[in-house]
């Protein structure tokens, strides 16, 4: 799909221009809402790379803003109404202030200069391969112009846009770097492929370089991006293994992570690489999206159950320790409640050690946009507790082995409930909740804790130790 809109509406520009709040280079403000997936939190960065270099300086105050981003995700229904409830609050800075209005990522792929016919609030809207073309943009809306951008770019030599700063000069420890972009899959409930376009492959020296200068500047922690990651296969024809091993092998590099993966894609050289290369990390997010076989061919997953039990068979032969977390779909058409026992049964057999769980939304333009969207959303609401519910205690019985061990947890902060507490990292990709006993830890830092007890599944309790415990550990 690709698309490209220029709106010049001069009703607008007339408004526009009259704003008496025009601001100066050297005191512009910006203030960004990400919504969605790893994918837009790296696309904001790139963003706010590029408007740091044309003076902005980000607020976490939307009142104050001259520019205001609004980084969407339409993968569901629900994230998409987010966005636009957000947008209507917006709406009053810019009768008291004059804050220009710009919308970025997938509904801005997905509606394109609709957005600005629709809602007279937006100035700019720019899809995700249009980023590159922000800094020019922003002067013309600076000026006036209302403008959309959203063209997918789908050829081989796609530029990538790295990361331009970082490190210790930004205070970062941990980047997201893209190795793909788009996705092939056309899952049948899925609107990625069609906000996202085909997967384009980032060439192999391109990545490694660029997390070569990111290690150069203090990160220590990488996590590589793509849709469908495991189908990377660059210009060369290298492939996915190839790459984690490139990159893993990186000195300096502490930490290796990279999502997403796909059940069919995943491949035993790719768990290999996990299991030799020290770098990279025990944790695989691998989504099922459900367990019944009636329901998986209907999605076009092209697996059944037990093609994916056996690929985490695989996977754990090789790395006994790994942490498993999927993404599954309740409520997809035509789905009884037998093929959500499958689902159920699934949770015990596969030993999750978390998923997210989402309620079917139908998407425009995808293959099962047409198909009536036949489950009750109060049996969606019920499948989805019960779901959980069993997720819960399979991941508390799982998360269970780490208590007593020693393991070293990279800090990111205070955690969100208590000042007093720190949340951090561990390589499984547990937050582990710990206090530093008056001593200064920044995020950033490494820290070695002993784990003492599970806290719902998803995190992990702990306390600080020495240095010579993890040695001995
Ligand atoms: N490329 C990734 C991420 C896709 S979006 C992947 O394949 O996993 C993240 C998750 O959103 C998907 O895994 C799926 O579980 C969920 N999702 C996608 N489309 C959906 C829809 N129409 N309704 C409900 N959940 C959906
Ligand atoms: Fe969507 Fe499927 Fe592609 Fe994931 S693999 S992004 S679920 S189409
Ligand atoms: Fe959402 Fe777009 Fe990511 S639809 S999940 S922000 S790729």
């Amino acid at each position: 799909m690709t698309r490209l809109a220029i709106l010049d509406d001069s009703a607008s520009v007339r408004a526009n221009t009259a704003t008496p709040l025009e601001p100066t280079i050297a005191t512009r403000k910006l203030y960004v809402h990400t919504f969605g997936c790893q994918m837009n939190e790296h696309d904001t960065q790139r963003m706010g790379e590029i408007l740091a270099r044309k003076g902005f300086t980000r607020t976490e105050a939307a009142d104050e803003a001259d520019l205001v981003l609004v980084n969407t995700c339409s993968v569901r229904e629900h994230a998409v109404q987010k966005a636009l409830s957000e947008l209507g609050r917006l709406r009053q800075h810019k009768h008291t202030r004059g804050t220009r209005i710009a919308v970025t990522g997938c509904v801005a792929q997905q509606e394109g200069d609709k957005l600005l016919k629709k809602y007279p609030e937006i100035d700019l809207v720019l899809g995700p391969d249009n980023i590159f073309q922000l800094g020019a943009l922003v002067d013309r809306v600076f000026s006036g112009e209302r403008l959309a951008y959203a063209e997918l770019d789908e050829s081989p030599g796609f530029q990538f846009l790295g990361s331009e700063s970082a490190g210790v000069r930004s205070g970062r420890t941990s980047a997201f770097v893209t190795v793909q972009k788009g996705c092939d899959k056309h899952c049948s409930y899925c609107i990625v492929p069609i906000v996202r376009g085909a997967e384009v492959s980032r060439p192999l020296e391109e990545i490694v370089a660029e997390v070569e200068r990111l290690v150069d500047s203090g990160v220590a922690d990488i996590t590589l991006l793509g849709q469908n990651i495991d189908a990377y296969r660059d210009p060369k024809a290298r492939r996915f293994d190839a790459l984690l091993r490139a990159v893993g092998g990186l000195p300096r590099l502490r930490r290796l992570r990279f999502t997403t993966s796909h059940p069919n894609d995943f491949s035993e050289p790719m768990a290999r690489a996990m299991a030799e290369v020290e770098t990279i990390c025990e944790h695989l997010h691998l989504p099922a999206q459900s367990g019944s076989d009636a329901i998986l061919k209907r999605m076009y997953r092209g697996y059944t159950k037990q093609r994916y039990l056996e690929k985490i068979a695989m996977v754990r032969a090789l790395i006994p320790d790994v942490r498993l977390t999927s993404d599954l779909i309740v409520g997809f058409p035509g789905e009884t409640e037998e093929d959500f026992q499958q689902t159920l049964a699934l949770v015990d057999e596969a030993g999750f050690d978390g998923a997210f769980v989402f309620a079917y939304s139908v998407r425009p333009k995808t293959p099962a946009a047409p198909w009536p969207d036949d489950v009750p959303e109060a049996v969606k609401r019920e499948r989805l507790h019960r779901l959980n519910d069993a997720l819960s205690a399979t991941a508390i019985r799982r998360a269970k082995r780490f208590v007593g061990r020693v393991q070293e947890v990279l800090v990111e902060g205070p955690s969100r409930t208590n000042k007093d507490v720190l949340a951090a990292r561990n390589r499984h990709n547990h937050v582990v909740l710990f206090s530093a006993g008056g001593e200064p830890i920044a995020p950033g830092m490494f820290v070695p804790v002993r784990i003492t007890a599970e806290d719902s599944g998803y995190s992990l309790r702990a306390e600080r130790v020495s240095t010579e415990a993890l040695r001995c550990a």
